[in-house]
């Protein structure tokens, strides 16, 4: 697996990532956790391109900076405790149509995949998931001693659905990442409830973890979530994130939602029945956030779409290829390590993501920045790669 959370522990200390988690306020959390180990991941605001961590680079809508904005003028709110969870399990209630029994709330999506990958996987019954995808739940399991089971993506850089139903019998959890983290790749809606149907056959006691960290982001038109499956379904847990779309990846606020009995495992799990993991303007931001109309995710898509057509393109005019990239990042064929071009970038005041074994010896994931910080990333690019358009039109 890419470096899993124990070699970062080992790296940085417990500790050290433990406060860099709750303190790094501007930016996420792949952003904090990567920036201990990068420290120029936190040179973003000297005028360096950030697109090292899938950030959104306009941050949240006025909505929420409005609300953030009263909250500080106006009083003593920060001055209580964190506990006062119902005001944003209500907005997330209407939002879905679920029942406050149906959500968890963390601080972040990152506490939810904690907590599942704590209640569902055991010594006996591994975490299973595709190599690469994202680090958390598996450097989770290591960390407190379960057995990870990597699968291998297929030709076009997806969960191979055979290969994961296949894996996942006999295990604890399996780890769904759709899109998936570093990829970008998206299971269509259909071929992901036959999944679930045939893990539920042959394998009734895994429970299936389905990261929709990046739903909003998807253009492709079989995409569907599957919150009403997992309302249904105790052995399906759906995760979302306000870090993304949202643009609140400082503001740590994500949410489980399932099955009641599910939700009350993970529950015991979590400090946010307590005083809580959660902080009180990542609470009003996102109960702000949510109850905003479906405009504000539709011009956030389209935004970063335009973005990702571009970049996309520029690409393949210079024969390289990127994966069907289905979020706010991509996943390109750049021919040559990732490392080296990490450096070069890096040079010239662009920052690109770490790498992700087994691919780092030809791919590097870019995240979207605004149109104009990836119009000068990809003259970057080209100065680094030394690649010749193949276009005529280009
Ligand atoms: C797939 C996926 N899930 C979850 C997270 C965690 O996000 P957060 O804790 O900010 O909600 C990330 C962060 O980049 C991610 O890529």
């Amino acid at each position: 697996m890419a470096l899993s959370r124990r070699k970062f522990v080992q790296t940085v200390g417990i500790g050290a990532g433990a406060a860099l988690t709750s303190s790094v306020w501007g930016r996420g959390r792949e952003n904090s956790v990567w920036s201990a180990i990068e420290p120029d991941l936190q040179a973003v605001e000297r005028g360096v391109i950030c697109i090292a961590s899938n950030e959104n680079p306009v941050g949240p809508g006025k909505a929420v900076l409005d609300t953030l904005r009263s909250f500080l003028e106006g009083g003593t709110k920060p001055g209580r405790y964190s506990n006062q969870t119902g005001a944003v399990t209500e907005a997330i209630c209407a939002h879905f149509k679920v029942k406050p029994e149906n959500v968890l709330l963390g601080e972040g999506s990152t506490e939810i995949l904690r907590a599942a990958t704590q209640v569902f996987t055991t010594k006996t019954k591994p975490l299973v998931g595709t190599i690469p995808t994202y680090e958390e739940c598996s450097g989770y399991a290591e960390l407190i001693g379960n057995r990870v089971k990597g699968v291998s993506l297929n030709s076009e850089f997806k969960i191979d659905i055979d290969q994961m139903a296949a894996a996942a019998k006999g295990s604890g959890m399996v780890f769904y990442c759709n899109p998936n983290n570093p990829t970008a790749t998206y299971v269509g809606a259909k071929a992901t409830r036959d999944f679930i149907a045939k893990v539920n056959s042959t394998s009734p006691d895994t429970t299936i973890l389905i990261d929709e960290a990046y739903f909003d982001y998807v253009t492709d038109p079989d995409h569907e979530t599957h919150v009403p499956v997992a309302l249904e379904n105790p052995r399906v847990i759906v995760a979302r994130t306000f870090s993304k779309a949202y643009g609140m990846a400082g503001l740590r606020q994500g949410y489980a939602i399932a099955h009641p009995d599910t939700i009350k495992k993970m529950r015991e799990w979590t400090a946010a029945s307590g005083t809580g993991s959660l902080n009180v303007f990542g609470l009003a931001a996102a109960t702000v956030a949510i109850a905003q109309d479906a405009s504000f995710t539709a011009n956030e898509r389209n935004r970063n779409k335009a973005v990702r057509d571009m970049a996309t393109k520029w690409f393949k005019d210079r024969g390289m290829k990127p994966t069907d990239c289905q979020a706010n990042f991509m996943f390109v064929d750049i021919g040559t390590p990732a490392k080296a071009f990490r450096e070069a970038c890096r040079a010239k005041g662009v920052l690109v993501a770490r790498d992700f074994p087994p691919f780092e010896k030809t791919h590097a994931r870019i995240t979207l920045g605004t149109m104009e910080e990836m119009t000068k990333a990809v003259q970057v690019f080209g100065e680094v790669l030394g690649k010749k358009t193949t276009s005529a039109a280009a």
